[in-house]
């Protein structure tokens, strides 16, 4: 186990809904486990009037997001780990002199000796990055003279390319790109990072990972809910921005890169990087029109209760046409892929919540077994990043009796089988990470821009082109009727039920 030093979170935008939701959570649990180092302590931050009592009153103790695992300790457990928070608030404004942000910072860090080791948290909207990163730089904060400071940014990083590069040249005023976490919290899930050991420690896929015994890959992103309390920042933002630019082209670089050199941060980011630049770019507007299907949902009724449509959700725009549903075919220009379509959907409001990779192997060469409906048949790699986490290999078995007739049959892993083994939560190994130094798991800024570089052509399409429609799919639906057009020859979308095996099908609405 690496060894984790002495430090302090500072975490900005602290009485927003992430920190309750997601930081507080994951540090309890690192606390628990544990893998928190000797000297350690939060300090809180934002705009909100509050005490450090109150502010561990409302992220400890009275936390909805905390209730069920502290019914299970004890008085003391729970004061020894609420004694780690504490609060500052900075006033009316994030972009204000940090002086008294600064000695408080210096006093807690000489009483409970964190060593000068600080990791700023931004929980605050982009637009403030800079602004704090400035602040704490005039306070000498950025400065690793003594002891390591690092920068923790959420997504989204940016809200195109422009802005994407802005944001970075704003950091890297007062930040070297090596302190600079950019987190993307699918990259915390295990099962993301499985893609890495599936490919890279076994000889049986590596081999077969390429065009010439891949048919076609599909991700498929659903999530049951609609956008929640979100619809001010969602309607800004729309499934590509929110989604696909960040959590799905991750998982499409892990998916597209080549072997790195070692498990290294910098070995695995450049083959991740690579992996982007070599995404090809979709410009012209019969491509865009041909290859893209943004959808929105409409309101339902879904177990005998109405659904409220898109724009019917609080702070969206009435007649928006903002995206929930995107699904995107496109290919990748290299030795390894060409020709290979890939085939990306993400979107709310489907039947339910569930995130897989399908790999689509080729039909033999050469067919002996002549049957109809073979490609149904072809072997596929499922590769379940959540729920019922997990990976399937479907292959064709004979099935007993006269004459050769193949059915397919389920060879398959969950992640549930291996007992007493701890699967920590995305939050929690990251930030662990980071408290760390890795920053493996980090989006780089090259990384980042990439990204962009890949999605900005089809935001600016969808927001402005020839011919682009916004579909509707009623709520609970698998999406608009006519996005099997992207798909090429006679596939469908595999819709993928709650459960790994279970065929396609639409299922628990
Ligand atoms: C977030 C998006 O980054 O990821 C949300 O902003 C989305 O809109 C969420 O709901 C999905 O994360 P997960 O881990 O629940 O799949």
């Amino acid at each position: 186990m690496n060894k984790t030093a002495n430090q302090m979170l500072i975490i900005f935008g602290a009485s927003g809904d992430l920190t309750a939701r997601k930081l507080i959570p994951a540090i309890y649990n690192l606390f628990k486990g544990n893998h928190l180092p000797e000297n350690f302590v939060v300090l809180g931050a934002s705009r909100s009037a509050i005490t450090d009592g109150e502010f561990r009153r409302k992220v400890v103790q009275e936390s909805r997001y905390l209730e069920e695992r502290l019914t299970k300790e004890n008085e003391d457990f729970i004061t020894q780990f609420s004694d780690k928070l504490f609060y500052e608030d900075l006033g009316e404004d994030y972009d204000t002199d940090y002086d008294r942000l600064s000695k408080r910072i210096a006093d807690l860090n000489n009483k409970y000796k964190t060593d000068n080791n600080y990791i700023f948290y931004l929980s605050t909207p982009p637009s403030l990055y800079e602004a704090i990163a400035k602040n704490l730089c005039d306070k000498g904060l950025t400065a690793e003279d003594d002891g390591w400071k690092r920068i923790v940014v959420e997504k989204p990083f940016g809200y195109s390319l422009a802005s994407a590069k802005e944001l970075n040249t704003g950091l890297h005023k007062y930040f070297q790109e090596n302190q600079i976490y950019r987190i993307d919290h699918y990259l915390g899930k295990e099962t993301v990072q499985n893609l890495l050991v599936t490919r890279f420690a076994n000889s049986i896929f590596e081999p077969l990972w390429n065009r010439n015994y891949i048919h076609h890959i599909e991700i498929t992103n659903a999530e049951e809910v609609g956008v929640e309390k979100r619809g001010g920042y969602y309607d800004k933002s729309g499934a590509l921005r929110d989604m696909f630019q960040s959590h799905l082209l991750q998982i499409v670089s892990l998916i597209v890169m080549e072997p790195p050199i070692s498990s290294s941060a910098e070995e695995i980011r450049n083959e991740k990087v690579k992996a982007l630049k070599s995404l090809r770019l979709m410009t012209d507007e019969k491509v865009l029109y041909e290859n893209t299907v943004k959808g929105q949902y409409v309101s339902s009724v879904i177990n005998g209760e109405k659904v409220k449509g898109y724009r019917e959700e609080e702070g969206v725009d009435p007649q928006s046409k903002t995206e929930t549903f995107a699904a995107i075919k496109f290919f990748v220009d290299n030795w390894r892929w060409r020709d290979v379509p890939f085939y990306v959907r993400t979107a709310k409001r489907m039947p339910t919540k569930v995130t897989e990779v399908v790999i689509h192997f080729k039909t033999p060469h050469h067919q002996i077994f002549k049957e109809q409906d073979l490609n149904n048949k072809d072997n596929k790699l499922v590769i379940r990043i959540q729920p019922d986490e997990g990976i399937l290999l479907k292959f064709g078995v004979k099935v007993p009796g006269q004459g050769f007739k193949v059915e397919r049959a389920n060879l398959d892993f969950y992640y549930s089988s291996l007992a007493d083994t701890n699967v920590m939560e995305a939050y929690e190994r990251l930030l662990l990470d980071a408290m760390q130094g890795d920053a493996t798991l980090y989006a780089r800024a090259d990384e980042v821009e990439s990204a962009w570089r890949f999605v900005d052509p089809i935001l600016e399409y969808w927001e402005g082109g020839k011919d682009v429609n916004t579909y509707g799919y009623s709520a609970g639906t698998w999406g608009p009727e006519n996005m099997d057009r992207l798909i090429e020859g006679e596939y469908t979308w595999r819709n993928p039920c709650e459960r790994l095996t279970d065929d396609s099908g639409f299922c628990i609405i």
